[in-house]
């Protein structure tokens, strides 16, 4: 038993001592000293200096940030932006009507005037990153407490950015990376009139919809496009009608050849958050705690709105992007559960601390610095599990329930005016109207209502009682334990639920009465009371021990790479830019089962369903199938779709361009497979495969289904593979 323990520790130090080939969110400005080398051993053609240089045009120069919560790649030299249609989603969404439906039938812009503005949507270029841990950290000791530490950190960061070198119409921030131990200081340019240009159908781009999302086999075309508009200086401006298309410093070449297995792909973009360096103790939680009770709750509300979605048509529409949104991080945390234990992440993260553990005992300097690092971790994520799942349960419940957020909308009102004067209400209330009338749209109290009986149930009966709040029992006591009764109480006959439009209306003509309704409510009193509570038992022991965490993990994580020098370290993404690459590859999910890398349009048209809510197809489609009407776009008579490969992504990679070995654009991601979506927390090069479309299914679609090959003149079509 000993030795074969011993065995299989040695054979998992190698394993993470040779670095893994697929894993890692790396700095592009970084490539060249830490992965070029191993970049072109995999098949790359193009240097690291031509992905990002900050003295001439490199590839970083066509990535944008899609409005902070995607990623997009400009692909002409007219500012043309390419995104997925998820992305894109809220402004297809808001210019649709009953008349003019383009989620359902789609859009395209003839000519630039038809492009349509999107107020508030922006994108964002990253000129420079810079290094500036030095500064940063300068003045900052061991011996500070977290708060004095930060407060250090605010003065040099605020400090830094009043000096930084840039052109006025240029930004800058500064964010920490590996826990706090090093920090990049990014200069940036955002420009925030962007034009919706096209989109496909939904039944296109959101093919397959939920019973397809995280999965593979995989046959969605789920892309849209957009236009960067500029001064006439080509500079930044807001929306006006004078501005024109902006003229990038680079946009990406495009291939029609496509990938092969094992061809070499990065992925370049802005992945949101990951926590691949936690201890087996904070994964254990995850697994165990966290996630089960977050899909928990998700079960009831889904199953509450499917419920009504199914035999209500007006609510079937109000409710869609809702729904989209609480099922994919719901049917996400179930795969990450399901990967992190059949990877056994546990067992290599507990043979990781082993080791670590054992160099440090070795080494006296280190064990006086870091002997008890791990077991204070230990402990400290034992006190906060109960917390932790008190937190998930509010949160998990209050965000749900929509009668909270109206009540919280009029209560910032009343802030403003308790705080400003008639001055303060005057200035809150256009955005205060605003928001309240987006809820309303996308609301329906009968929904709403039954959300609470399920949701309330489940938070008072499935949680340690210290954390429900006394009021709320008493309020359950006086309706005979019954929540649908303090329901009744809460929602029946009351306008602010039930009457959206009035509301908006006296808002406008009477705001006082509105507001007096709303100090009187009783679902104003409860989320008042349920807040409180909350905060007292819960938030304040969170403050305390997340900074006891995010000290001690701090620390580990400064402590790794001095220990286990072997190993290359990448930082979690927060947000910024990254390179990440890997080769095309199938996988093997489970016993006897084999997952090939490409899908085609023959595999769409598999899964059609007439009339179906996720799996119909417009008939345009359907006849250029029949007549294997491809054109250039179609490869051995047949339309590639969807393709696979181990780049490490996440959320906020959506829209990231895949590139070849030369840099140009083969495809554009938008998802990972259903086995490895634990790579967040743990990345296992057997089972995690991003998820890209086709450029040329992209293509196929705009010129052949939706008869914009207008666009594709703008692009530079290459094809590197048959040059030689
Ligand atoms: N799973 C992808 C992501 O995390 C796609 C989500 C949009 N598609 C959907 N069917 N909900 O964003
Ligand atoms: N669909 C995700 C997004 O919106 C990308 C998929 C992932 O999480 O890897 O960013």
């Amino acid at each position: 038993m000993k030795m074969l323990k011993q065995s299989l520790l040695a054979f998992l130090l190698l394993a993470f001592s040779v670095a893994k080939a697929d894993e890692g969110m790396w700095l592009p400005q970084l490539l060249a000293q830490l992965n070029e080398k191993q970049m072109k051993s995999m098949g790359m053609k193009i240097s690291a200096a031509d992905i990002y240089n900050i003295n001439k045009g490199s590839l970083k120069d066509a990535i944008v940030s899609f409005g902070g919560f995607c990623t997009g790649e400009v692909i002409s030299s007219k500012g043309l932006v390419l995104t997925n249609h998820h992305c894109g989603f809220d402004a297809i969404q808001n210019h649709s009507t009953i008349q003019n439906n383009y989620i359902r039938d789609g859009f395209w812009a003839r000519n630039n005037a038809e492009e349509i503005p999107n107020p508030g949507l922006f994108v964002t270029f990253i000129i420079r990153i810079d290094d500036v841990t030095k500064q940063v950290l300068n003045g900052v000791t061991r011996n500070m407490d977290e708060k004095e530490r930060q407060s250090a950190i605010d003065k040099n960061i605020a400090e830094l950015r009043k000096n930084v070198k840039k052109e006025n119409y240029q930004d800058s921030f500064i964010r920490a990376f590996f826990d706090g131990n090093q920090y990049f200081l990014f200069v940036t340019e955002t420009y925030k009139d962007v034009r919706l240009v096209g989109a496909p159908p939904s039944s296109v781009g959101n093919f397959g919809k939920d019973t397809d999302n995280w999965m593979w086999p995989r046959h969605t075309g789920d892309f849209s496009m957009f236009r960067i508009y500029a001064g006439k200086d080509n500079k930044p401006a807001e929306y006006s009608v004078d501005n024109v298309p902006y003229v990038p410093k680079r946009s990406l070449s495009i291939s029609l050849d496509g990938v092969a297995e094992n061809d070499f792909t990065m992925v370049f973009g802005f992945p949101g958050r990951t926590t691949q360096y936690l201890h087996s103790a904070a994964v254990e939680q995850i697994m165990k705690v966290n996630d089960p009770v977050k899909i928990a709750i998700r079960d009831k509300a889904l199953a509450v709105i499917d419920g009504f979605m199914r035999k209500d048509e007006q609510i079937k529409i109000q409710y869609a992007a809702k729904y989209a949104g609480i099922a994919n991080s719901w049917k996400k945390w179930q795969g990450e559960v399901l990967g992190l234990t059949s990877t056994n992440a546990l067992g290599k993260k507990q043979a990781y601390e082993a080791e670590f553990q054992k160099r440090v005992n070795a080494n006296p300097q280190w064990k006086e610095a870091y002997g008890n690092l791990l077991l204070d971790l230990v402990k400290t994520y034992n006190e906060f599990e109960k917390y932790s799942l008190a937190r998930d349960f509010f949160n998990e419940t209050m965000s749900r329930i929509e009668a909270f957020a109206i009540v919280n909308q009029l209560n910032s009102l009343r802030n403003a005016k308790e705080k400003n004067g008639e001055k303060g209400f005057t200035n809150a209330l256009p955005g205060v109207k605003e928001r309240l009338a987006e809820i309303y749209k996308e609301y329906s109290p009968v929904v709403d209502k039954q959300l609470f009986i399920a949701l309330i149930d489940k938070f008072v009966k499935d949680q340690p009682q210290e954390f429900v709040a006394p009021y709320l029992l008493n309020k359950l006591k006086e309706n005979n334990n019954d929540v649908s009764k303090l329901a009744d109480e809460l929602y029946n006959n009351v306008d602010l639920f039930q009457n959206g439009n009035k509301v908006l209306q006296q808002l406008s003509s009477n705001p006082e009465v509105v507001m007096a309704a709303n100090d009187m409510n009783h679902a104003n009193q409860l989320i008042a009371e349920l807040s409180t509570y909350y905060n007292n038992t819960v938030s304040k022991n969170i403050t305390g021990l997340q900074s006891r965490i995010n000290q001690l993990n701090r620390t580990y994580m400064q402590a790794q790479m001095e220990v286990m020098k072997e190993k290359k370290f990448y930082p979690d993404a927060n947000s910024t830019l990254r390179v990440t690459y890997g080769n095309v590859k199938g996988y093997n999910p489970r016993d006897a089962v084999q997952y090939d890398y490409y899908t085609y349009l023959d595999g769409v048209m598999d899964k059609y369903k007439p009339g179906d809510y996720e799996f119909d197809l417009p008939e345009k489609l359907r006849s250029l199938y029949k007549n294997k009407d491809y054109g250039q776009y179609g490869s051995n008579g047949k339309m590639p779709v969807c393709f696979i490969a181990r780049n490490h992504t996440t959320g906020g990679n959506s829209g990231s361009p895949a590139l070849d070995a030369y840099g140009n654009l083969v495809g554009l991601n938008f998802d990972r497979v259903w086995e490895g979506t634990m790579s967040d927390i743990n990345y296992d090069p057997s089972i995690c495969r991003n998820i890209m479309v086709d450029i040329r299914y992209v293509l196929f679609i705009v010129d052949k289904y939706a008869g914009a090959g207008h666009l594709v003149k703008e692009m530079n079509l290459v094809h590197p593979k048959k040059k030689k």
